[in-house]
């Protein structure tokens, strides 16, 4: 019998131009920025990975072509690097793609928002539980501890709805934010009833705010198809899955960890520093130059 309630899928919408990054994002996508060495897509892939999603879906658009090469073999690239015997870089450039990795990609043909963006991938999700993964949101789990993602996958075990990870933003930030807020039934889980993609402050039923990690059922599909255009005229994922509320039911996960907002200037030098501060070939060195800017 088929296990309901195994995430083995996961949609990364990256059709997006990437329009504050520009002129960096002229002609390279956005989701291929590095933060230290590694594109940002592929700490998203990694992060569905460790948690147990072996199908990656990439909803792509046009100019996005760096990012199927980057899951792709390089057979030029390897062959020098064997020849030249530099092991561990072969080895780290094999490693972007296991073997038991499945990719696939489809195209997005128009920008009509995110809930369109994940609609494009229904043909290859099918009737299955997947994940959704924003890779402008650069999530990083407790130390030592299970992602984001991971946290979320194990949740949905147990209550096989909707789940979306949210956080508590400022006031001043529920524009930027699909909001929830519901009933608390649990530490960390609360059952939602009520959901609005950028309210105003005024309107916003709570400072609750999704951060860009879902793990859907296949029915938000036909709530996303035949739903009307929401915020900024949009095809919205937000009002599809509120749509879920009342049957199914759709819960939001509280979760452990912190996340980058890597689609802001702001958020992806504060990522850049923070990771480089951890990487122990490049954390002591950049310590020592941030004391000595500090003085
Ligand atoms: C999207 C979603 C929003 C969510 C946000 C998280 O908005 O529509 O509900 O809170 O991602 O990053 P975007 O940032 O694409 O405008």
């Amino acid at each position: 019998m088929k296990n309901v309630t195994k995430v083995n899928k996961a949609v990364f919408p990256v059709a997006g131009l990437g329009t504050r990054f520009l002129p960096a994002t002229k002609a390279m996508p956005k989701e291929m920025l590095p933060i230290v060495d590694k594109p940002l897509i592929q700490y998203a892939v990694e992060e569905a990975y460790e948690a147990g999603i072996r199908h990656m879906v990439f909803v792509t658009g046009r100019s996005k072509r760096a990012i199927e090469d980057h899951f792709d073999v390089s057979p030029e690239l390897e062959m020098e690097l064997e020849a030249s015997g530099k092991k561990e870089v072969l080895e780290l450039v094999r490693s972007i793609a296991p073997a038991d990795m499945a990719c696939s990609f489809v195209r997005q043909p128009r920008a009509l928002g995110l809930g369109h963006a994940v609609l494009c991938a229904a043909p290859i999700v099918g009737n299955d539980p997947f994940a959704v993964l924003l890779p402008d949101d650069l999530m990083s789990g407790p130390e030592g501890g299970p992602s984001v993602l991971a946290q979320m996958v194990q949740q949905f075990e147990r209550t096989p709805t909707c789940i979306l990870a949210v956080q508590e933003v400022p006031r001043e930030h529920v524009k930027r934010y699909g909001i929830v807020a519901g009933d608390a039934v649990g530490e960390r889980l609360t059952r939602v009833r009520q959901m609005v993609e950028k309210p105003d402050p005024e309107s916003a039923p709570s400072r609750m705010g999704v951060a860009g990690r879902y793990v859907l059922t296949a029915s938000v599909f036909d709530m996303i198809r035949t739903n009307p255009r929401g915020a900024g005229g949009e095809i919205q994922l937000t009002d599809g899955i509120a749509r879920l509320m009342e049957g199914e039911g759709v819960h939001a996960w509280l979760y452990e960890g912190k996340r980058y907002d890597c689609g802001s200037k702001d958020g992806f030098l504060q990522a850049t520093v923070d990771f480089a501060l951890k990487n122990p070939e490049l954390g002591p060195g950049l310590r020592e130059h941030l004391r000595r800017l500090a003085v």
